[in-house]
């Protein structure tokens, strides 16, 4: 499994900013999760890199951004009101409530009478080893009978306007696709495509979820990154039908998306769902999973929706949903391939990637190897001395320059070695210092040299470079990706 246990990163996440339960000071949901200064900035560049190279950089795909509360019809007609359930049992002494699924990975309290009723607690899955028995009752108390599985929605319900009655139910959405399907045709209009092309949105979604947890892994609101690729399932690609060679496609690309910005190769694998697994709408579905502490998870999933939804929103609407196939003259209902992710799972495993422990000088350093585009802070700016004023003042104006380009931090709370630390600890990738060769020395009448040190994270080398040149090394750096090394030769070194 994941090299770094879950409790690492979620003790990291709090002190450093990156993740807080939501509502602390009142103990906290367990089941909703707050993004701090770091984490906002971590979650924004996921998505935007996500909009950048799955939207822009592509010519046949194009953005949405649908309101999250929708027509109640909407979850009728795709299914969410009599199949989004979870099979749930309750207990009836202590009434708790679990997946019917879930029981029997939970660890279970037991009263063993081998042991004249002494308490134990026994590992999921395993017998009590006095007594032998295995567990019937409720896993939490050990005391209540379970209740028969009963179906559980997994919608918020609520109100729309005023009344609370009836007619006035509306739902949080549980997923963002639905928004696409019901926008499919003011898209085609609007934009006069041509299939294949994709629609694709990031937003939020709420699911009343029976167990939450594993951090933001599970929780009851969250954010996805969706797309719905529409296809002529009338036309042949790489001699298959198209929806099927598109399908291979996108699991290639998300794939190669997760590796690109980070994931090691051999913690993410494909899952291919089996027939009792497949959701009410799907043809064929891949998931993408990925090594989290607790096991392979799922990061994403990769599914053929076929016409489903599109069909079932013309049957309860009225309107039509079709694309008129020039070639063949005639109205279809295009496939749809959908590449679903979760945000919050996304950044959950590059952090957990990006985790290292490592001995320095004979000192544990923490260091977050984020990909440079996604890490929070591009640039720290640091001083060396921070009593000297010409050096504070150099690094906040140093810092208001970068920071129009690149998010830059400036930081004088400690010494360097700290300041350093502190860095790799939230992945910034580059560090600034200025110091007294920088500025030089007036009472003394020398000249500084105009060169601060940038230190490079993952390797802690530093170079010297003229304070004009710091735009375009961070641009070759940070805009075009060019590999520290190859920058490193055209500088002197400066001792750490
Ligand atoms: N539109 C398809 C769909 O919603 P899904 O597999 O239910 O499919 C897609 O969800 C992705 O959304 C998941 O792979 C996961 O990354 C994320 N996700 C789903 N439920 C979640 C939850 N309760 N907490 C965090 N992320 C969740």
């Amino acid at each position: 499994m994941s090299a770094v246990a879950m409790d690492v990163i979620v003790s990291l996440a709090k002190r450093r900013g990156f993740i807080f339960q939501s509502s602390e000071i009142y103990g906290g949901t367990g089941s909703c999760w707050d993004y701090g200064p770091l984490g906002v900035e971590l979650k924004n560049n996921i998505k935007r890199v996500w909009w950048r190279d799955f939207v822009h950089q592509r010519d046949d795909m194009v953005g949405l951004d649908a309101s999250i509360l929708m027509h109640a019809m909407v979850w009728k007609a795709s299914g969410h009101v009599d199949h989004f359930t979870d099979p749930m049992v309750d207990c009836r002494e202590c009434k708790h409530r679990f997946r019917a699924d879930q029981v029997d990975e939970r660890d279970w309290t037991h009263y063993c009478p081998a042991t004249k009723g002494n308490k134990f607690t026994i590992k999921a899955g395993e017998p009590c080893k006095h007594c032998g028995a295995r567990r019937t009752l409720c896993p939490d108390c050990g005391n209540g009978e379970l209740t028969a599985p009963r179906q559980f929605n997994l919608m918020f319900k609520t109100f729309m306007g005023p009344v609370e009655e009836d007619a006035a139910v509306t739902y949080l959405r549980p997923e963002t696709a639905q928004g696409i399907f019901v926008n499919f045709d003011n898209v085609l209009q609007s934009t006069r495509r041509k299939l294949p092309f994709g629609i694709a949105q990031i937003g939020k979604a709420f699911r009343n979820e029976i167990t939450p947890g594993n951090f933001i892994f599970r929780s009851r609101e969250f954010e996805q990154m969706e797309i719905e690729f529409f296809v002529n399932p009338h036309e042949r690609l790489d001699g298959r039908p198209a929806d099927e060679a598109w399908h291979d496609r996108w699991i290639a690309d998300c794939q190669a998306w997760f590796v690109r910005y980070g994931l090691a190769a051999d913690h993410v694998k494909l899952h291919e769902h089996g027939r009792d697994e497949l959701a009410h709408y799907s043809k064929r579905t891949v998931d993408l999973l990925y090594k989290f502490p607790m096991g392979w998870s799922e990061l994403m999933g990769i599914a053929n929706r076929t016409d489903f939804d599109l069909k079932q929103h013309s049957k309860f609407s009225g309107k039509s949903l079709t694309y008129f196939d020039e070639e063949r003259k005639e109205h279809l209902v295009p496939f749809v391939i959908e590449p679903s992710a979760g945000v919050d799972r996304a950044l959950l495993a590059f952090l957990l990637d990006a985790y290292q422990e490592e001995q320095v000088r004979g000192e544990k350093r923490v260091v977050l190897r984020l990909h440079p585009e996604l890490a929070p802070i591009k640039i720290a700016v640091l001083p060396l001395l921070k009593k000297r004023q010409e050096i504070v003042a150099m690094g906040h104006d140093l810092r208001r320059r970068l920071t129009r380009r690149w998010l830059t931090l400036y930081d004088d709370t400690a010494a360097i070695g700290r300041l350093y630390r502190r860095q790799d600890e939230v992945g910034t990738p580059y560090c600034v210092t200025v110091d007294v060769k920088t500025v030089g020395d007036a009472e003394k009448g020398e000249a500084g040299d105009d060169k601060v040190t940038i230190r490079e994270r993952d390797t802690m080398e530093q170079i010297r470079v003229p304070i004009g040149d710091l735009e375009t090394v961070f641009g070759r750096l940070l805009d075009t990706g060019t590999p520290w090394r190859d920058i490193t030769g055209s500088y002197p070194r400066a001792e750490g």
